[in-house]
């Protein structure tokens, strides 16, 4: 069939068999994913008409402020999840801690557990610039039938069993991988279908774009700014372009179709970064290496991190892969031991 006449939800079905032992559990999840990313995508286009920008006049338990949006985001995908019954367990960005999901039908029988950012970039919200969902799934390592535990949480990233993001940018798009490439859908909004318009996405090997913060630029380690220097540089394919949105969704996805690396790393201001294991870095490195590029916190491999706590955070260097392992080449350089 035309790849143009794939529809998202029939790509699931297709693909299901693609699991071994799989009951379809994991096809109905990522379908619960697929409808609560529709409704977000419904709000988040009419965000500007109607009085739902601007902050909530709360903060998460990381002291940030946030913003309508991020509330109804989270809520939204809560509800699709807990509601189905498709989860044991979620965590998100915008909650204190995890929730087990208990229902009708006994959810704790449910193999998987969702780790979400429901809204990423939402300081972007008021600007009507692109902002992102990011969402992660793991097979609980707790015993079925019994509430989850954090552990079942504080997985190694290597553990995923699939990752994807919704970008909510020119057009919506869902990209996802299960272990088998990374596919990108796009919503055409007047029927409320995505359809597969990026199949087998990958990163070019190398790119000619950098993102980053520069404005940290005076807090940054010594590798970073020698690294930023040897961007600049009138030298070989080199100066490359600097784009950076500040959505890690729309930069990381620009990247993985132009060819880039997006880069946050340890400042002196935070000496873990500023972006999530959990909900951020774990989900873009699967996504990446799956696309065939490489993602690392400048020295270890971001899916062999062992989290310690839900809302940790870590540096992360990630996209084409022969631009993080120059990236990481300078970091080496510098390190302490
Ligand atoms: P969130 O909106 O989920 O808190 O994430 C924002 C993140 C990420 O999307 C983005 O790349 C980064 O913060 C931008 O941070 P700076 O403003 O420090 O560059
Ligand atoms: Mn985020
Ligand atoms: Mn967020």
């Amino acid at each position: 069939m035309n790849k143009n006449y794939i529809t998202l939800g029939e790509f699931i079905i297709s693909n299901q068999q693609d699991f071994k032992y799989s009951s379809g559990e994991l096809s109905k999840l990522i379908n619960s994913i697929r409808l609560a990313a529709k409704i977000v995508n419904h709000e988040v286009n009419k965000a500007g008409l109607v009085d739902i920008v601007g902050a909530a006049g709360e903060t998460n338990i990381q002291g940030e402020d946030q913003q309508k949006l991020d509330v109804y985001a989270n809520d939204v995908f809560k509800s699709a999840l807990i509601k189905r019954e498709i989860v044991c367990g979620i965590t998100s960005e915008e909650e204190d801690d995890f929730i087990t999901v208990e229902g009708k039908y006994n959810a704790h029988d449910n193999k998987y557990v969702v780790l979400i950012d429901p809204l990423d970039g939402s300081s972007n919200i008021d600007v009507n610039v692109s902002v992102g969902t990011i969402f992660s799934i793991y097979r609980r390592t707790t015993p079925q039938g019994m509430p989850v535990k954090k552990e079942d949480f504080l997985q190694k990233g290597s553990e995923q069993v699939a990752a994807g993001y919704i970008v909510f940018g020119t057009s919506t798009m869902l990209v996802y991988t299960t272990g088998n490439g990374v596919n990108g859908f796009t919503l055409n909004p007047a029927i409320g279908s995505f359809y597969l318009s990026h199949p087998n996405m990958t990163f070019p090997e190398r790119g000619s774009i950098f993102s980053i913060n520069q404005g940290n630029y005076a807090h940054f380690p010594k590798g970073v700014k020698d690294y930023i220097k040897y961007c600049q540089e009138e030298k070989e394919d080199r100066p490359y372009a600097y784009r950076y949105i500040g959505s890690m969704v729309s930069d990381f996805h620009r990247n993985m179709i132009k060819g880039g690396i997006y880069i946050y790393p340890t400042n002196s201001k935070a000496p873990k970064g500023k972006l999530r294991l959990l909900y951020e870095c774990n989900p873009m490195a699967f996504l990446t290496e799956q696309a065939g590029g490489k993602a690392t916190d400048g020295y270890t491999r971001i899916l062999d991190i062992q989290p310690t706590e839900l809302h940790e955070r870590a540096p992360i260097f990630c996209g084409s892969l022969k631009m993080v392992e120059k990236a990481e080449a300078f970091m080496q350089k510098y390190k302490e031991n």
